[in-house]
């Protein structure tokens, strides 16, 4: 079986083609960050345009590296939600357009349900049901993987997500836009214990997260210390800023595998490149004898092949859309099937 992934969501335009759910063919990504760098964060109107004139030949050379003829697909898969809406429309649009022309099956896709399958591509033997983090950089969501296609959420923030913090906290020390991987890098220098940074208790869900707190005391810190005159050791902040993220993760993680009996555990998304993470969720994970899966650092952020493999599952649960597909800014992951689609 083989499929197209198309992936516009943020600002990477991304084209995949997978065979038999896991092996890639081929996997494109134009990314954009150079030029949303020089305005601190992703301008949503650039994103689209770019996207609008990278999609034809990012899913051309997809197909072109890939030995694929467009007659030869059995589906064209599209991140159809969440995300930049903007952004999700060129590549709905652009695949809608695809699948009429070369009369093929559309098969709309969950973001999110795309950073999970980028387990799938690395470790094939990963099974349903298991846990699964999902930490990028507009979601945090401690997910209870069913099935390929079914999933139940756990535990989400309630204010920023993992990969925001990781940002705003990079941005606030002075590292260009995307920040995490910066502050990744100086933490490696860095005294993990040279800062005593929150770690929020909030009342309710005790899976749910909270980071604004981190972030508020991560920019106040650097105020009142360059008001007073004094220096801060950008290092041993990142450090500190990565080892309390990382804790915290990893500790709701592990309360969650404990109580709902899961020893198979896996981190997707964004911030799964990150070393701290990796290395306290590893560390952990020994520790219980459970099994982590982690993405390799080049199927982390976003990508086509995760969209190709996720619809790739996606087409064999039967779900489709038909031309009148919508892409949608926000759509829990328990709902992918609902919007535009029609279930077989
Ligand atoms: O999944 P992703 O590529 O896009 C979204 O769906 O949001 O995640 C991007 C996020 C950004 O916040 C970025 O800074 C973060 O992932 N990120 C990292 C690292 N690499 C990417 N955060 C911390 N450490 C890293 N090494
Ligand atoms: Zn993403």
């Amino acid at each position: 079986m083989l499929i197209l992934g198309i992936e516009s969501s943020c600002d990477e335009t991304a084209a995949s083609v997978a065979r038999d759910h896991t092996e890639i063919l081929s996997n494109v990504v134009s990314s954009q960050v150079e030029e949303h760098k020089l305005y601190g964060g992703v301008v949503p109107e650039i994103a689209s345009r770019r996207h609008c004139e990278n999609v034809l030949p990012v899913v051309q050379k997809a197909l072109d590296d890939a030995g694929v003829t467009l007659a030869e697909l059995d589906g064209i898969a599209v991140t159809a939600y969440p995300g930049l809406i903007g952004a999700l429309l060129v590549g709905v649009n652009f695949a809608k357009g695809l699948a009429l022309t070369a009369g093929k099956p559309l098969v709309p896709v969950h973001h999110l349900a795309g950073h999970i399958a980028s387990n799938y591509i690395a470790h094939p033997e990963l099974k349903p049901p298991y846990l699964c983090l999902v930490v990028s950089g507009g979601h945090s969501h401690l997910v209870e993987v069913l099935s390929y296609t079914t999933f139940r959420i756990l535990g989400r923030t309630r204010d920023d997500a993992a990969g925001e913090c990781f940002d705003k906290c990079a941005r606030a020390m002075g590292y260009p836009y995307p920040g995490g991987i910066h502050l990744d890098k100086a933490s490696k220098n860095g005294n993990p214990d040279a800062f005593s940074l929150p770690r929020p208790k909030i009342a309710g869900n005790a899976y749910d997260f909270s980071f604004s707190g981190l972030k508020t005391a991560v920019v106040n810190l650097l105020h009142n210390t360059a008001q007073k005159g004094g220096t801060i050791c950008k290092e041993d902040l990142a450090a500190s800023v990565q080892a309390t993220i990382a804790g915290i993760l990893t500790e709701h993680t592990m309360r969650a595998a404990r109580e709902h009996g899961y020893s198979t555990i896996a981190v997707a998304g964004g911030v799964s490149a990150n070393s701290g993470v990796r290395a306290a969720m590893q560390e952990a994970c020994d520790k219980q004898g459970y099994r982590l899966y982690l993405p390799p650092l080049h199927l982390c952020g976003d990508n086509g092949a995760m969209i190709a493999c996720a619809g790739s599952y996606a087409f064999d649960a039967g779900i489709r859309a038909d031309s009148s597909l919508n892409a949608s800014a926000t759509m829990e992951l328990t709902a992918w099937g609902e919007l535009g689609v029609v279930k077989n």
